[in-house]
């Protein structure tokens, strides 16, 4: 990352560490997956080697997995945890309920099942990911590839009786092959524009038998943290029902983690 931070990457670290706040020794960590995430993971492994941070993680992807024992946290599987103190993670959306899509990293399923399993979920995020209502960024399922095409015929048909704006499903693809998710499952990324009724969307969905889970994370999310790129980081707790406002100063030279390469 070599020296200068970009204004995206500085919102993401100011996020991340603000939200590496809320662990403390003893913990279990669900350690979500993505470029935000990311920082996240750096920051922890910072408290861990040099102020003495005791946690266990529980990373919701192979990428995540590699990246925690890379910058010495000590890992574990979520059958060993079997509950976490803390999910913090990142997201694609989020609106005013704490309603999230996730999966553009692909590993929405690893991370539902996470955060589903935490006393607590942060998504940590950069302002871009506000929006008054979902839909905008695809919404990504995980499909079993069996019977892939009658998945998407019985996606489509279900779309056309939904409140959203646009019924688009793509099969997403890593060059030329199919992506191929940790548990060995295809997305399909449903282009709906707007999502009307999240809650009735995602069930529907989730009754078509190919379907693994979708990207809607609702009642899930407890916090937001919000970083942007002058150091400001705003924090809203929706069980507490507060807000906060604190700024961190992020050096234009500072060399945060420069062993996070390009
Ligand atoms: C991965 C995710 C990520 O949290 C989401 O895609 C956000 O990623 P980034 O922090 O890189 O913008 O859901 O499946």
């Amino acid at each position: 990352m070599g020296g200068q931070l970009s204004p995206i990457d500085k919102a993401k670290f100011v996020a991340a560490k603000q939200a590496s706040e809320y662990v403390t020794s003893g913990m279990k960590v669900g350690l979500g997956t993505g470029s935000t995430a990311a920082w996240l993971v750096q920051c922890l492994g910072e408290m861990v080697r040099e102020e003495g941070l005791k946690i266990k993680g529980v990373p919701t992807s192979n990428r995540t997995a590699k990246l925690a024992r890379d910058v010495g946290i000590d890992v574990i599987a979520l059958d060993e945890a079997k509950w976490l103190d803390i999910t913090i993670d990142g997201t694609d959306e989020y609106d005013d309920e704490l309603t999230l899509i996730k999966g553009g990293g692909g590993a929405h399923l690893r991370e539902k099942i996470v955060a589903t399993a935490s006393d607590r979920m942060i998504v940590i995020a950069d302002a871009s990911k506000k929006v008054d209502t979902l839909g905008a960024f695809p919404l990504p399922l995980e499909v079993v590839p069996f019977g892939l095409p009658i998945t998407q015929n019985l996606i489509a048909e279900t779309l056309t009786g939904m409140d959203v704006l646009g019924n688009e499903v793509v099969q997403r693809m890593q060059g030329d092959e199919p992506f191929v998710t940790d548990e060995g499952n295809f997305i399909l990324d449903l282009h709906l524009k707007r999502i009307g009724n999240p809650r009735q969307l995602s069930l529907v969905i989730n009754q078509i038998p190919g379907v693994v889970e979708n990207g809607l994370f609702i009642d899930i999310c407890d916090v937001v943290i919000v970083g942007h790129a002058d150091g400001t980081v705003t924090t809203r707790d929706i069980t507490n029902d507060t807000s906060d406002v604190v700024r961190f100063e992020v050096l234009d030279d500072e060399n945060i983690f420069s062993d996070m390469a390009d």
